[in-house]
């Protein structure tokens, strides 16, 4: 398939039909799945009365959308609109969108990890610790709730330093669940509901909206009144940034970098550290090829980032996890003028629905896509640039990616390194569409220690 920008020979998009709308509010991502099926690659505009939006699924399209055309697609309503209300600026036509890209662009960049590894390596280390101990016994525990905790820990203080206390971060990691899974789904699903009506879910998102401002604008003001130091904490650097033409951030443009980054960082990173309970139970050939590995390089630990290079199959684990679960599903884009993909007539104004979820399944690029094989991402296979979505691509590509292939494979090894999970609730895992995707029920896990 190859795209063609020719107007002249355009038509206009086969509309997938009104049928699916129901189904679309009881049953989102099946529903979202079998259009993807319909579609199998081509560009279709879904009839959701109101709301019509393209989807746009091929790697092929997607290159030209998020890389070729980039200018031409902009980051606004859909899931954008209702994000935005949390972490301010998403839009690359905003001024302080662009100094924040730049600041996490340096802040997630290799280099800055590697020095904050040993800080990473103890912070989980410490976390997995408390997990063990809640879980001692044989207690089940909630396995969201527990990478959530991790996580959180392991991203504030290794981007905030200690300027929040261990005792306030679990708090916080509550609060922002809480604000993206109130009513996000609700509001991306009719983005044509101005906010000042009321939908469900609302009350809780700004009652969390409050309670994450509480703790976040008291430490970026205590930072800015203090003399700069150079600290390459997340505040100081989005503080101390410069625009092309010398512009600041004010306090409210800092808190939303920080909430932004935390959004981003997080929520993606325990849905998938979740889901992989499931695969890890469905697949035991790939769980004993994993325990090998770390057992043979990790062994009882301590681990360091040394250990993160020979950690191939566990990387290979996870990201067929995040090609499986896809758990950053949709990343909308607006057409800014009329355009033509692949022969079809875009409009302007219109939504495209870019969905990792639905690229990640079409048969054509993912042989079997229903099955769980981290040997797709064996070093010697290769793939279309836009085939694995999970980070999105071109300008807007995930600017956490390296950070990821660091922090999960280390939260990961260590867990490894020290118990056997066993997942006890009963699968398959249904997920839950929000502004990513979550499990639909608590998650339960029992950790055995590793026989030694
Ligand atoms: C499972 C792990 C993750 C997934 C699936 C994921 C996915 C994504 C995707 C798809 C985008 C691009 C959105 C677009 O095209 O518009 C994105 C952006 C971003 N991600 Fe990630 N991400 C993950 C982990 C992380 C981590 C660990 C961090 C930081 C430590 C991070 C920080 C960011 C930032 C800062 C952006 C840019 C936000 C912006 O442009 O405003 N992500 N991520």
């Amino acid at each position: 398939m190859t795209v063609d920008v020719d107007a002249r020979l355009a038509r206009k998009a086969r509309t997938l039909p009104l049928r699916h709308l129901p189904n679309l509010v009881r049953e989102p991502l099946e529903t979202f799945e079998e259009m993807g099926r319909e579609a199998n690659g081509e560009i279709v505009r879904v009839n959701l009365g109101p709301f019509r939006p393209y989807l746009v699924t091929h790697p092929d399209h997607l290159q030209y959308v998020l890389r070729d055309n980039v200018d031409n697609y902009r980051r606004e309503g859909m899931m954008w609109k209702p994000l935005g209300r949390l972490v301010g600026a998403t839009s690359d036509t905003s001024p302080s969108w662009n100094i924040r890209r730049r600041v996490y662009q340096d802040l997630l960049s290799a280099p800055s990890t590697a020095l904050r590894a040993d800080e990473m390596t103890a912070t989980i280390a410490e976390a997995v610790d408390d997990l063990g101990a809640n879980a001692a016994g044989g207690r089940r525990v909630d396995a969201y709730e527990e990478m959530t905790r991790i996580v959180y820990r392991t991203i504030i203080r290794v981007l905030l330093g200690d300027r929040i206390p261990l005792s306030r971060i679990d708090g916080l990691g509550r609060a922002m669940v809480a604000a993206t899974t109130s009513s996000f789904r609700a509001r991306m699903l009719m983005p044509f509901v101005p906010f000042a009506v009321s939908l469900p879910g609302d009350r809780t998102f700004l009652r969390s909206v409050e309670a994450v401002d509480d703790l976040v604008f008291p430490i970026v003001r205590e930072v800015r009144a203090r003399e700069d130091d150079g600290a390459r904490d997340a505040v100081s650097m989005l503080i101390r940034a410069r625009g092309e033409n010398g512009e600041t951030l004010d306090d409210q443009a800092v808190r939303d970098g920080i909430v932004g980054l935390f959004v981003a960082a997080t929520d993606t990173t325990v849905s998938v550290l979740t889901f992989l309970w499931d695969a890890l139970d469905a697949y035991p050939e790939v769980r004993a090829k994993l325990y090998d590995e770390v057992d043979r390089v990790v062994g009882t630990g301590p681990i360091s980032l040394d250990h993160v290079q020979r950690l191939p199959y566990t990387k290979m684990v996870l990201q067929e996890a995040l090609r499986l679960y896809s758990v950053a599903w949709i990343t909308p884009r607006v057409v800014r003028e009329d355009d033509v993909i692949g022969g079809v007539r875009l409009k302007a104004g219109s939504t495209i629905a870019v969905s990792p979820f639905l690229t990640h399944r079409l048969p054509e690029v993912w042989p079997e896509p229903h099955v769980f094989d981290p040997e797709r991402f064996a070093p010697d296979r290769s793939r279309h640039r836009f085939a694995f979505m999970a980070f999105g691509g071109g300008p807007h590509q995930c600017a956490g990616r390296v950070f990821f292939y660091i922090e999960a494979p280390l939260i990961l090894a260590t867990l490894l390194s020290r118990f056997r999970p066993t997942l006890e609730t009963s699968r398959p895992i249904q997920p839950r569409v929000d502004i990513t995707l979550k499990p639909r029920e608590q998650v339960e896990i029992t950790l055995q220690p590793v026989p030694r």
